[in-house]
């Protein structure tokens, strides 16, 4: 079956992206500098995938883990004194997973100038239950058209993780077959 058809075959009710999009702010301090004395990309990251739970268990309605994070891009750097907003919202939903988008801003936090994009990254977080097995998760219903490209565009890379991670065990199970032991 479809992944498609899966969400379509969900009997809880759906939700929409507007209901769980959430933006984490925080201002950057020395605490936070690499040994270039710009901000560690782990700090963002951090940022990153707190915002990004946030919207998934505000979604699920419960408990959520993050399973991957890709395309993490940094394209700024960002400074001391940057007020960095991090912009996360569902993009699309399978039948307990979740991918959130991310988009990454920084403004100097007292100067009026526009914020600027300096990141972005897309997580998949399955929602778990008690006892940490994935449990169903509501369809996202995507509202403007921006939220309609982005569940499209993540379905793109739903497909490719999926053909990746098959490709990859699939040589795996050739080369023990062939006897490496690697
Ligand atoms: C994520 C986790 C719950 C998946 O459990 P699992 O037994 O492999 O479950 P499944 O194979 O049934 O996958 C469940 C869903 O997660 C998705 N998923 C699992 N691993 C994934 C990965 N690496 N990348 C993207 N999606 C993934 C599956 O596609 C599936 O989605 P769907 O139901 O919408 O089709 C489990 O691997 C886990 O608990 N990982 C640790 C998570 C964690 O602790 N994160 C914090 C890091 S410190």
């Amino acid at each position: 079956m479809t992944d498609q058809a899966r969400t379509a075959e969900s009997d809880i009710p759906g939700k929409p992206t507007s209901a769980s999009r959430t933006t984490l702010s925080h201002i950057m301090t020395h605490n936070d500098t690499n040994l270039l004395g710009t901000v560690h990309g782990g700090v963002i990251m951090k940022l990153v995938d707190d915002a990004a739970g946030a919207v998934a268990g505000r979604h699920s309605g419960g408990p959520a883990v993050t399973a991957s994070m890709d395309e993490m891009a940094f394209l700024e750097p960002v400074r001391v004194g940057d007020l960095v907003h991090v912009n996360a919202q569902v993009n699309w939903t399978g039948r307990t997973s979740m991918e959130i988008g991310v988009r990454v801003l920084a403004e100097r936090w007292n100067e009026s100038t526009p914020a600027t994009q300096v990141g972005s990254a897309y997580l998949v977080f399955t929602a778990v239950d008690a006892d940490g097995r994935p449990r169903a998760v509501p369809p996202v219903l995507p509202e403007t058209d921006r939220d309609r490209r982005r569940y499209q565009e993540a379905q793109i890379r739903r497909t490719h993780r999926l053909a990746r991670r098959r490709a990859i065990r699939e040589l795996r199970e050739q080369r023990a077959a062939q006897g490496f032991d690697d």
